[in-house]
């Protein structure tokens, strides 16, 4: 399939599902060489990272554990403005090495706030893995360690990542081509 509408929108397919095979394999051997022995905690970050979580842990034969959270985002009080809190997170995480995956780093303003809510628990080490890398948006300084794929700032959709709801089980990665006609 080349290409695809959703809702109002469509896209075309510009990495297969071979090529995300191989970057999450390639980003996987990178990880076992720096995280075996260190008995990691993955946190996925839902609902886009549930694909790659599992292509990436599926690949990286060492003792490691995984769960998963959720970003809700409300408007505290005008001194606190945004605030994004994470939910589901019931996982020690005191001297662990903490690896947050993404399926996305965009302007990075999200894993920015997933950051600093897991630097208070005092993790031994916080690194940041994601299936895809948007460096032309991104905004902030810390490292993205470990990035499977970099592309152009465009909007893109499939393995994990939706356009409002739909696109998160195409295999390979679409990007936008404009709207339906
Ligand atoms: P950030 O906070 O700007 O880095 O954006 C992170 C979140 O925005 C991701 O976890 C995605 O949910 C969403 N996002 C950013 N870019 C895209 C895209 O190209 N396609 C689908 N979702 C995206």
């Amino acid at each position: 399939m080349n290409s695809v509408r959703l809702h109002d929108l469509s896209f075309e397919q510009f990495i297969t599902e071979e090529e995300v095979d191989q970057a999450v394999q390639r980003l996987a051997d990178e990880m076992r060489v720096k995280y075996e022995g260190k008995r990691p905690l993955f946190i996925g970050v839902l609902n886009g990272a549930f694909y790659f979580a599992t292509e990436l842990l599926k690949r990286l034969p060492i003792e490691c554990e995984i769960t998963f959270v959720k970003v809700a985002s409300y408007h505290g009080t005008s001194s606190t403005g945004h605030v994004l809190d994470l939910i589901g997170l019931n996982e020690r995480i005191e001297g662990r090495h903490v690896v947050v995956l993404e399926d996305i780093v965009d302007t990075g303003n999200t894993v920015r706030h997933i950051l600093d809510a897991l630097a208070h628990l005092r993790p031994a080490s916080i690194s940041i893995a994601a299936l895809l890398f948007k460096p032309d948006a991104y905004k902030h300084d810390m490292p993205i360690e470990h990035v499977a794929i970099r592309i152009p700032n465009v909007f893109v959709v499939g393995s994990g990542l939706d356009h409002d709801g739909l696109g998160r089980n195409l295999t390979g990665i679409y990007r936008i081509t404009g709207p339906t006609s």
